[in-house]
Parts: structure tokens; C-alpha cells; sequence
């Protein structure tokens, strides 16, 4: 540590030493999860206090207080949005063993400013005494909200589904649920499946015999099912005899989503109504309990399966690359765009967030769609966080050759949102692509990180930097040519976030291909929002969600810097960069 203090004022020879002994700060094993499917959760039990009211996010979603994890049931509904997410009400600890897990509820008009109402559903009947869990909203003929929720029954946690309905359909919040009489509409008794491991239905979607389906996550004889179920009018439901999708790539599927998109559009498609020719379907899985996994294929309505474009789930990309579980998207009728976000965990220990009397955020809200390939998802933060936006700074044509590190002043670094372009002058210089990198991009990030100087890159991003450089997080891009096309690295590398042990702090990294001969330029946008940075790379080709708490925020007057920089043998040229401060949103009262 001592070598690293000294040398770190230069930042290029920094780099080379910040990074070499950041092997010291090597600490979690990551994902942790307790196989049981319950809250997958990167903490160290043991980590110092980094208390900080500086860490509490000023615009990204948490309730005023407590643990939350999963968004549920996210829906438009008379001009208004409703947010549900598990809650504990017992406090800011993972309720894992008290059973009480409850539905909060937030309301929004625009999906920036929140209130929070009183939880929505809470176990107090026999099919959901010791839990409410996960689960989604649909709206059934136009008008009629309808929750579909896991009732865990006992402390085996054997799981059943349940329907709630709002109690006063002319309430503009949707105040009151009322529990179906018929609960349980779904359980498990079905051969081969663990009813320990049977939970988060989907939203409803209509089939061409004007059937609803929804698609319920399970272990089905010991690899991950989307059992499947049909309904006349949503209340009674019968199991088709498939499941739509099923795959040894994981033991068990939670969180499922599915949904269509359409090649060439960035519109959501609604699936209460028919969906055109011509689209795709995308099946999202929570695998190994903490990785959000998404497949594109088709749905063959014939046999009513999903059919995958690649059933190499070694391939299958990542909604998000950082730290993004359980995400869950909606189609706002509003907007006629599909919204997606998800939990992020608190990455210090489970006694600090005891301390701070929260723990858990949400991504901000992102519109999805297919981009153009059919390949990939796109996902960008929706409009309406420019509301937020203050005191706009400008630069153009810039120029980082190898070695410039510039300073981006003028903005508060603490809760700010940054556009830049990278502008490659020449594509010759690209390193030779290794496949086999794809099969551990935050391996790659370690050994290829900031300091490690390419043909093209590494450029990007340092944010929340101390003085000396000792904390600092570094959002950067790659360039590697591969046998077809270009493949860009974009990696986050949290391993210098904080001075303090203990913490969470990997180099996360995705891949994507890039068509570089047509397009020279690779676009970052990160989210600063105090211990929560999230990073949209190639137009939200690969984004990364990340929390960080450096020790240097808790000094009062400590305002972190901002760089743009350039570490490889080939100049950038950035074009255009915009940065603003952002306001605090009405999140928490
Ligand atoms: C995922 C999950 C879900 C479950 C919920 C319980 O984080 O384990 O599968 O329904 O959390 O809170």
C-alpha cells in the first residue's frame, strides 16, 4: 500500500502501480448465494463501518427506509406508474429467515419522482404466511389490474401462486389488494418439480386462441424450467403440458420475463394484444441466482414453445454486466415503450446496513428494445431523467493521446450525468480478439485494466476520484478485431473504488461487436448517483450497474473528480462531451 501511495501522484505511472497492487485489495469471492434461491448477495459480514450519509443515492429508487430486493409487478395503469418491490418491514436486513417479506408500493407520474404508500400485500393467509415473493401485474381487458404473486406456505418454503386484486378500481393509487378467493390459482404438484424452487410468474400474455399464458420459474427434475399455464379469464389455471423453455444451463429459473420486440423498432409491443409478424421473443432467466440472462428466439405458436436463436448458453448475454438481479420489464402504454429495471444489492457488510437503516436500490428505469443485428438488446435510461439535469457543460473536440488524462470540471461529480464520444482515428492499430475471452470478460478486465496500454484503448471514464488518486472507479473501452467484425471490450473496474477492505469491488466487463468500418465512434454514458454508477456503453450495448463507496466521500467537502482519458497507442478524438449535475428525486418520502 505504502508503494502505491507514493508513486499514484503521476497518474500514468499511478496506474501501472495502483493496479499491479491492487491485488492486495482482492478480497470477495463473488456471486454468494445460499443455493436455496433466496437473495443472492455480495457482502462481507465482517467489513469495517464506511458509514456515509453521502451513500444514500440521490436519484436512483429506494424506499425511505429498509431492505428491498426484487422489483414486482411494475405496471402503467390510469396515468399512473406503480412500483412493488420485496420489502422488509422489520428493518434493513435480508429477512431471509424472519418470513415476513412484504409487497412495498411506490407511485410515479414520471418514473423519476416516487411516493410511497403502504405495502400492497402482506402474508396473513395460509397460502402466503411466511412470505409474499416475487411476482407481476397484468392488466386483463383493457382495465382490470391483476397481481400474480408467490406465496411461500411454510418454513420449508414450499411455494404456491397467488392473485391479488385492487380493492377500489377508482382509487388513482391502487391503495388497497384484495387476495383472490380461489388462492392458490397454481401448485405445484407436478411430477419432477421441486416445490421448493417454484415461484415468479410472468406477466400474462394472450395467445392466438385467445387463451392467457404465463410462464412460471422452477426446477423441474433438477435443471431450470419456465413452466407454462393457460387461463380463460386469469383466475383458473391449467399447466400445458411443456414447459415453454427449459435448460440444464442453470438448476433453477427465477425472475422470468418474456416478452416481444420488433426488429427495427425501438416501440415496446404490448402482450395483452396480438403481436405483429415478424417479431421476436426474448426469454430473460435469473440463473444461478444472481446473473440476469436473456435469450432471443422465437415463440412457435404451434407447439407453444420458445425456441432460442442459440441454445449455447455460454453465449447468452447479460441484461447487465454489473450488479443487476431480478429485473423485470414492463410495456408503458404511455409511451408505447418497453421499460426495464432491476435490483442492485448493497455491496458493504450487513452491519452497516443495519447502521444506515437501508439497504438495496433500483436501476434507473431503461427503455429496451431489439437493436437493429436482432442480436442484441439496447437499453437507455428513459427521457424523463432529463429532468433532472442542471447546469450543462460542454466540450468539443477534444484530443487524448496516449497518456492525456482531462479533467471535467464545472459539475457536481457526486450526483451527475455524463455523454461522451470516443471518435477512433484510425481502426489499424485494433489488437487481435481471443473467443475464449467471452467466457470471462471480468477475468479479461483484471489482467487488460486501465493501466495495461493497447493498439486501441483502453479510453474512457475515471469518476469519483480522490485528490491523490488513491479511490478512483474506471469505466473503460477496448478495441479487438475478431476474424468477422470488431469486438469492444467495456469493463468497470471497481478494484480502486474505496480504500476500505472488505468491500465488494470487481472489474465487471462485457463484450460487444461493433461495426467500426461503418461507425468510428463508441458513445459512454454513466449515471453518477453518489455509491451508484451505471454505464451505457455503444449506445446501451453493454451496460454495467455498479455500487462503490469511497472513503473520501465522507468528508463533507470532498467533491470526487472526473476524468476523460486515453491509455492506448492509437489517439481519440472526442467529438462532443456533455455533462450535468443532477437534482435529487422525490425517491424516498
Ligand atoms: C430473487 C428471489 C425470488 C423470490 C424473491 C424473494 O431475488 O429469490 O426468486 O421470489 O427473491 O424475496
Amino acid at each position: 500500500v505504502l508503494l502505491c501511495l507514493c508513486c499514484c501522484s503521476s497518474w500514468l505511472g499511478g496506474l501501472a502501480c495502483i493496479f499491479s497492487t491492487s491485488l492486495l485489495f482482492q478480497i470477495l469471492v463473488r456471486p454468494c448465494s445460499n443455493g436455496g434461491g433466496l437473495f443472492f448477495c455480495p457482502q462481507s459480514p465482517n467489513a469495517p463501518s464506511i458509514l456515509s450519509s453521502k451513500d444514500r443515492t440521490a436519484y436512483h429508487f429506494q424506499p425511505p427506509k429498509n431492505w428491498i430486493n426484487d422489483p414486482c409487478g411494475p405496471m402503467y395503469y390510469n396515468g399512473i406508474y406503480h412500483e412493488f418491490y420485496q420489502y422488509n418491514p422489520d428493518g434493513s436486513f435480508n429477512p431471509n429467515t424472519s418470513y415476513n417479506i412484504v409487497w412495498g408500493h411506490s407511485v410515479s407520474t414520471d418514473l423519476v419522482n416516487w411516493i410511497t404508500l403502504e405495502p400492497a400485500i402482506e402474508p396473513d393467509t395460509p397460502n402466503d404466511i411466511k412470505g409474499c415473493w416475487s411476482g407481476s401485474a397484468t392488466i386483463v381487458s383493457g382495465d382490470q389490474p391483476v397481481i400474480i404473486y408467490t406465496g411461500v406456505i411454510d418454513i420449508e418454503k414450499h411455494q404456491v401462486q397467488n392473485i391479488a386484486l385492487p380493492k377500489n378500481r377508482s382509487d388513482p393509487y391502487l391503495r388497497e389488494w384484495t387476495k383472490a378467493g380461489n388462492n392458490p390459482v397454481i401448485q405445484s404438484g407436478v411430477p419432477g418439480l421441486n416445490s421448493g424452487q417454484f415461484r415468479d410468474p410472468t406477466t400474462g400474455w394472450i395467445g392466438p386462441d385467445g387463451l392467457w399464458r404465463i410462464a412460471v420459474g422452477a426446477q423441474l427434475n433438477g435443471y431450470g424450467a419456465a413452466l407454462l399455464y393457460k387461463s380463460e379469464d386469469f383466475l383458473n389455471w391449467t399447466r400445458v403440458d411443456h414447459p415453454l423453455y427449459s435448460s440444464n444451463a442453470s438448476i433453477m429459473f427465477e425472475c422470468l420475463d418474456f416478452f416481444a420486440v420488433l426488429p427495427g423498432s425501438n416501440n415496446g409491443l404490448d402482450m395483452s394484444s396480438a403481436i405483429p409478424n415478424g417479431a421476436k421473443h426474448v426469454l430473460k432467466m435469473g440463473m444461478n441466482f444472481g446473473e440476469d440472462v436473456y435469450v432471443i428466439g422465437v415463440y412457435d405458436l404451434k407447439r407453444d414453445a420458445f425456441v432460442p436463436d442459440t441454445d449455447d448458453s455460454r453465449l447468452w448475454p447479460r441484461i447487465d454486466y454489473g450488479n443487476f438481479y431480478a429485473s423485470k420489464t414492463f410495456f408503458d402504454s404511455k409511451h408505447g415503450r418497453r421499460i426495464i429495471w432491476a435490483w442492485t444489492t448493497e455491496t458493504d457488510s450487513s452491519s452497516d446496513d443495519i447502521a444506515k437503516g437501508w439497504a438495496g436500490i433500483y436501476s434507473f428505469p431503461r427503455t429496451i428494445w431489439l437493436d437493429n443485428d436482432g442480436k442484441r438488446l439496447l437499453q437507455w435510461p428513459v427521457e424523463e431523467i432529463e429532468s433532472l439535469r442542471r447546469n450543462e457543460i460542454n466540450h468539443q473536440e477534444l484530443e487524448l493521446k496516449k497518456g492525456d488524462l482531462f479533467e471535467i470540471k464545472g459539475i457536481d461529480t457526486l450526483q451527475a450525468d455524463i455523454e461522451i464520444d470516443f471518435e477512433l482515428t484510425s481502426i489499424d492499430d485494433a489488437d487481435p480478439f481471443n473467443p475464449s475471452w467471452l467466457f470471462d470478460t471480468e477475468k479479461h478486465c483484471q489482467e487488460a485494466d486501465a493501466s495495461v496500454h493497447g493498439g486501441i484503448g483502453p479510453f474512457g471514464l475515471v469518476i469519483l476520484a480522490s485528490d491523490n488518486m488513491e479511490e478512483h472507479t474506471v469505466v473503460h473501452f477496448r478495441v479487438y478485431k475478431s476474424q468477422k467484425n470488431y469486438m469492444i471490450l467495456m469493463c468497470s473496474d471497481l478494484r480502486r473504488s474505496s480504500l476500505t477492505p472488505g468491500l465488494d469491488t470487481p472489474a465487471y466487463g462485457g463484450f460487444f461487436e461493433f461495426d467500426l468500418e461503418k461507425e468510428r465512434k463508441i458513445s459512454l454514458r454513466t449515471l453518477i448517483d453518489r455509491s451508484a454508477v451505471e454505464s451505457f456503453g455503444g449506445g446501451g450495448r453493454v451496460c454495467i450497474m455498479a455500487r462503490v463507496y469511497p472513503v473520501s466521500l465522507v468528508d463533507d467537502d470532498h467533491q470526487p473528480h472526473v476524468y476523460a482519458f486515453n491509455n492506448g497507442s492509437a489517439t481519440v478524438r472526442v467529438p462532443h462531451l456533455r455533462a450535468w449535475s443532477m437534482r435529487r428525486a422525490q425517491v424516498s418520502a
